[in-house]
């Protein structure tokens, strides 16, 4: 689909992305990952890029081209995507659309783990920052704060619930229950204070559009 190459409702915004997941070295081979593509994230930076924003996109490990105008900044694990955003801040908006691990290998093993004795090496994990509230709670809290949510299974209610405990401005949540990772289509709720909105299933590329334009009208009743 064609966008009107004047109609620039993110002129001036500056907008903070982050995609796809990230990875936990658990020693110099191996790590802890999850099935993000980064397709959602890359394609919200390449809308809000498209919609006139300057936009910062703070990448996981993908295999993702960058968007036109976009300035790709790639981190490997959750505490180097806490570092990134931390210094892109103050922006206009961010959208936190990355699949942070929650968790990381507790202890980092310098050299490869080798399968020596008897019994497997226990993983011990231990939780990461939570990047998104810890924008929520910063001094550099951007206007609107935009939080994703993936979910099996109550996935508005768990949305709500996420949005007031990471006191996020909207949670976008989307049912990953089926094949919705890694593939090409979402079928998202906004949750924002006011409501919910329900999108019918569409493309990605759809989704970052429809968002990107809500969150110009949003930034634009916030500060004008
Ligand atoms: N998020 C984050 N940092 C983390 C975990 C999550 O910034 N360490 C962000 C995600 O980018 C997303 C939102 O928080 O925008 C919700 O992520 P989600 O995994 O759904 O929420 P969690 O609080 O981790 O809860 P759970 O996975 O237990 O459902
Ligand atoms: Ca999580």
């Amino acid at each position: 689909f064609a966008i009107d190459p004047a109609h620039r409702p993110l002129f001036g915004r500056h907008v903070l992305v982050t995609a796809g997941p990230t990875h936990e070295p658990i020693d110099p081979v191996r790590y802890i990952a999850n099935r993000s593509s980064g397709k959602q994230g890359f394609a919200i930076a390449a809308a809000a890029a498209a919609l006139g924003a300057r936009v910062t996109l703070v990448a996981g490990p993908v295999t993702l081209p960058t968007p036109p105008g976009v300035d790709r900044i790639d981190v490997e694990s959750a505490r180097e995507m806490a570092d990134v955003v931390k210094k892109t801040l103050p922006v206009d908006a961010a959208i936190m659309v990355a699949a942070v691990a929650d968790w990381r290998s507790k202890d980092y093993a310098p050299e490869k783990m080798k399968k020596r004795g008897s019994a497997p090496p226990a993983l011990l994990l231990t939780e990461n920052p939570d990047i998104l509230a810890q924008v929520a709670a910063g001094k550099q809290r951007p206007k609107l704060l935009v939080g994703f949510a993936a979910e099996t299974e109550d996935v508005v209610e768990n949305a709500k619930t996420k949005r007031k405990r990471k006191a996020a401005d909207w949670i976008v949540a989307n049912d990953v229950s089926g094949d919705v990772m890694g593939g090409d289509a979402n079928a998202v709720h906004i949750v924002t204070g006011e409501g919910v909105e329900d999108l019918p299933e569409m493309p990605k590329d759809q989704v970052a559009l429809e968002l990107a334009e809500r969150i110009a009208v949003a930034l634009d009743r916030i500060d004008p």
